[in-house]
């Protein structure tokens, strides 16, 4: 009997964190499909336990040896900053390993443009590889300015908080200082030295991007024509070319029969993702925001995302009352299907990059409190360009909150949004259909990797 020729496979380096584990696990899915085979090399930290989606997949473990501590103390910058010195070694052990058992199999390595440790040694070993960036390309663009803006000066409002963070970035309209990706809890020097490491192309083949030219298409010209001289794949949104089950944690189904007897577009939906951290007093300010708004509301609050606490224990008693109304309140949602439910009209929402194709995919225009990264450029995108979301900018109080969601669930200028979220839907469902332009790049990605 004929041997089968062994399917190419791709080694796939996923970030630690819900965001960016689930574009990973959806390109996998669409990468599985178009035919290669996949293994998936994470780290402990939020160790993704594959559903039954993925059997024919490899899992194995980066052998790093951080404590878990380290994930939750030196939060985003400085942990990504560790976790790759720490990686570099235990990934080259692995991919040795890998190759050792099936050398002539593995055709590359795709890696979280966050886990850039994994470029590095697939240089090693002389393996083709390709930066997945599961933000978007105007984070990518800021990402690739930062030094330069640092070094004419521009950054100097950030450093200063009475600075002048309402200007607008010379080159990249209609950000403003205060709309970089930055951080209120890492130091400037940080944010370079890992802005620098997730934008240097190594001896990467190509990128690709869980955007559309539909939502980015000047920044994307900057980076194919001018920031990288290397291809440029847009092949998003990932969620709407390869459903799959990626969450973390368990989600709570029974807000779906909640939102069944509410009224169409009546409900707002309230998420923060899967790392914000707000205090207690944000919390009752919207709590008391959203019952003022007279709107019904459906809120996700993470356990330990309320600072000091486990849930909700902490909070007023008068808090279960103002959300027992019209308010239902979860641990985790099963966001997608939620944002796809006619009941809801609006999502408050911190604009991490999934949050926001998800709503557009949905047509479900937002409410933006961005706290960090490129949560900022989202969130300014989505008002200023997109004209799809009210940014809440400044302190938090329940006059802002009730404000921003009547602004969005009753008055006429958030039909309007409505309207162009709508519009908007329609046009990201075209890219990634047949012959749309999210669709012919993933072709045009997978013929270039398997040419390689
Ligand atoms: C992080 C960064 O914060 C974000 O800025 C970056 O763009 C991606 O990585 P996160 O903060 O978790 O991500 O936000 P987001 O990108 O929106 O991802 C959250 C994911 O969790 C979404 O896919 C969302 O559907 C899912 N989610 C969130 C749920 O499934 N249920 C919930 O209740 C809340």
């Amino acid at each position: 009997m004929e041997d089968k020729p062994a399917r190419r496979r791709l080694v796939l380096v996923p970030a630690s964190a819900q965001g960016h584990i689930s574009p990973m696990m959806q390109l996998a899915k669409a990468l599985h499909l178009k035919g290669f085979s996949i293994t998936i090399a994470q780290t402990k930290f939020n160790y993704f336990n594959p559903s039954d989606d993925f059997t024919d997949f490899q899992f194995i473990t980066i052998p790093e040896s951080l404590p878990e501590s380290d994930f939750e103390n030196l939060r985003p910058v400085l942990f990504l900053l560790k976790l790759n010195k720490e990686c570099q070694a235990s990934f080259k052990d692995c991919l040795g390993q890998l190759l050792l058992q099936q050398s002539n199999e593995i055709s590359g390595v795709i890696y979280d443009e966050y886990m850039y440790f994994a470029g590095a040694v697939a240089k090693e070993f002389n393996l083709p590889n390709v930066i997945f960036s599961t933000t978007n390309a105007t984070a990518f663009v800021c990402r690739s300015v930062f030094e330069e803006l640092n070094a004419n000066n521009v950054l100097a409002p950030l450093k200063d908080s009475k600075g002048k963070q309402d200007e607008l970035v010379p080159g990249l309209h209609p950000l403003r200082i205060k709309d970089l990706p930055t951080s209120k809890i890492a130091s400037l020097d940080k944010i370079l030295e890992l802005y620098k490491n997730t934008v240097d192309k190594g001896t990467a083949s190509s990128v690709i991007i869980n955007t559309s030219s539909c939502l980015e298409s000047s920044s994307l010209s900057w980076l194919q024509q001018e920031g990288l001289d290397i291809p440029v794949y847009p092949i998003g949104p990932l969620h709407m070319v390869a459903s799959t089950s990626t969450s973390l944690f368990e989600e709570n189904k029974s807000c779906i029969e909640w939102l069944n007897k509410q009224k169409q577009d009546s409900v707002i939906f309230v998420s923060l993702g899967s790392l914000a951290l707000i205090d207690i007093n944000e919390a009752i300010e919207t709590a008391l925001g959203l019952d003022n708004s007279n709107q019904h509301f459906l809120w996700v609050i993470r356990p330990g995302s309320i600072r000091g606490s486990e849930w909700i224990e902490h909070l007023p008693e008068e808090f279960s009352k103002m959300v027992s109304g019209r308010g239902y309140v979860v641990k985790w949602a099963p966001q997608k299907e939620v944002l796809a439910h006619p009941a809801v009209g609006g999502f408050w929402s911190h604009c991490g990059w999934n949050s926001t194709l998800e709503s557009i995919g949905e047509g479900v225009p937002m409410i933006c409190r961005p706290f960090s990264a490129d949560q900022n450029v989202n969130a300014r995108y989505l008002e200023c360009v997109w004209r799809i979301g009210i940014q809440v900018e400044g302190e938090l109080d329940r006059g802002v909150v009730e404000r921003a969601v009547k602004r969005l669930m009753v008055e006429e200028e958030g039909d309007e949004m409505r309207k162009r979220a709508v519009s908007l839907k329609e046009k990201l469902r075209a890219s990634v259909r047949s012959g749309g332009s999210s669709h012919n790049s993933l072709e045009e990605f997978v013929h270039f990797m398997s040419t390689l």
